[in-house]
């Protein structure tokens, strides 16, 4: 079978990417994987309480921090050359434990957080999100799932060229539907194998949702769920084991 090594969840603000990320890491732990999280939001602060961890030191910090970054991508970018950072491939076992939280089979990886006032740049986030996801060669038994920010920014810095499956959270909203389009349109573009999720749906919301959606598109539809919203609110360890996970789990991979 084939096993979509690199996911990546994207959609909206407040649509439900990182608990859907959270839920999806957990099955694929269950399943005998090896996951790795990345956290590719630099402002998200609750998807390492959903999977019951510290917040690991990001990334970026070990490429030198944003600033040191910046300066690299300044004078990079106006001759038209990349940056490098990575002298070979990395493996799972090749990213510094310093830099991971780890729990059971789950490990994650932020790539880095907005600490100071006026340091809300993304661009050397979206960098080295892309640069990291492409340079990570994943093996049979492990799987990336990588929770983004919210929106379609990171689709122009390419962070998911390197991924093999974009699973785009929609609520019942018609911003989200408006965005699903938009999504649609740049992964048919770019060639990624493109899903959608809906979140917080009953029979009436996905009934009104399909009519404005490419309904061969649609994976799921995860209905609105106390314990879900008790995680997210307590910000807890998120055990919830529902069916529309486990179908979703089932596009990634069955078993390792
Ligand atoms: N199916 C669901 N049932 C109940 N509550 C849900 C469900 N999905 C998500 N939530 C709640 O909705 C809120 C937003 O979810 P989440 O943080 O996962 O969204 P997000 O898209 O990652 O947000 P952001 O854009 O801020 O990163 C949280 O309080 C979460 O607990
Ligand atoms: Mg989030």
């Amino acid at each position: 079978m084939v096993i979509k090594m690199k996911t990546l969840v994207c959609g909206k603000g407040g649509s439900g990417k990182s608990t859907v990320a959270a839920l999806l890491a957990k099955s694929m732990d269950r399943r005998g994987y090896r996951v790795l999280v990345v956290d590719s939001d630099e402002s998200n602060y609750g998807l390492h309480r959903l999977l019951g961890l510290d917040l690991p030191e990001p990334l970026m910090s070990f490429f030198g921090g944003k600033k040191e970054m910046i300066g690299k991508m300044m004078k990079a970018f106006p001759k038209g050359e990349q940056i490098k950072l990575f002298d070979g491939k990395w493996g799972f076992d090749d990213i510094p434990r310093e830099h991971l939280a780890t729990k059971n089979g789950i490990s994650l990886l932020a790539i880095g957080k907005i600490h100071d006032f006026g340091e809300g740049c993304a661009c050397p986030m979206g960098a080295l999100a892309k640069m990291f996801l492409d340079n990570l060669e994943v093996k049979e038994s492990e799987v990336v799932i990588v929770d983004t920010e919210a929106g379609i920014e990171h689709f122009g810095r390419g962070v998911e060229q390197g991924c093999d499956m974009i699973l785009a959270v929609l609520d019942p909203t018609y911003e989200s539907l408006q965005l699903s389009k938009k999504i649609l349109d740049i992964s048919q573009k770019i060639g990624k194998d493109l899903r959608f999720v809906l979140n917080r749906v009953d029979s009436d919301r996905e009934e009104a949702m399909l009519k404005s959606l490419a309904n061969d598109r649609v994976a799921v539809a995860i209905p609105e769920d106390k314990r879900i919203f008790m995680a997210g609110l307590v910000g807890e360890d998120i055990d919830v084991r529902i069916d529309e996970i486990e179908k979703l789990a089932d596009l990634v991979g069955a078993k390792a």
